[in-house]
């Protein structure tokens, strides 16, 4: 199946599938509005997976000089565990990397143990804590990945 995966610049026809992954795979999930004004101000740093002309997975970014920020990530629920997780991931990692980043940071709810296992396996490492930095009261991690000169 990977193979067949293509993972491309979002347009704005994806966006009613981005924001039905996003309904499903989040407790405060952004509104339909949330996710067109986000495609509108960071689109160069907004990326689908695509299968089978399905959008299966979205990945947002934005970028404050070198700093690099993953505003989301999520993969339909029928297609995890399956390394689309990983190749979004990678996929906006290199964007930032082409663009003089060299500080990736994101947040990460301290029980959301798949997203903080894919994070670590590239190579993020969580740096502290906020607390109650959810509208439920639950902490999150602040993770950072550092790019190193040779990478970029
Ligand atoms: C987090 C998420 C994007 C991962 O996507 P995915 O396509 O399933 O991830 P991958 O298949 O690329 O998995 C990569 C790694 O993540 C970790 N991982 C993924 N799912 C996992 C699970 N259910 N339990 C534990 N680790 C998991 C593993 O380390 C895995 O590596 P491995 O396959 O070598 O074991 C997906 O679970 C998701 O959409 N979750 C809901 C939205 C969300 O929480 N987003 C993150 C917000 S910060």
């Amino acid at each position: 199946m990977e193979k067949e995966i293509l993972v491309r610049r979002a347009r704005s026809e994806d966006l009613v599938h981005v924001y039905r992954i996003e309904s499903v795979s989040f407790e405060y999930p952004y509104s339909k509005g949330d996710i067109d004004a986000l495609f509108n101000i960071y689109r160069d740093s907004f990326f689908v997976a695509e299968y089978n002309k399905l959008v299966i997975g979205y990945i947002i970014g934005r970028i404050n000089r070198y700093l690099g920020h993953i505003i989301s990530i999520a993969v339909d629920p029928s297609y995890r565990g399956r390394g689309i997780g990983t190749k979004l991931l990678l996929k906006l990692i290199d964007y930032f990397k082409r663009h003089g980043v060299r500080i990736i940071r994101l947040e990460v709810s301290c029980d959301n143990y798949p997203a903080i296992s894919l994070y670590r396996k590239i190579g993020f490492h969580e740096k502290y804590k906020i607390l109650r930095y959810y509208p439920d009261g639950k902490d999150c991690y602040v993770m950072f990945l550092f790019v190193q000169e040779h990478q970029a």
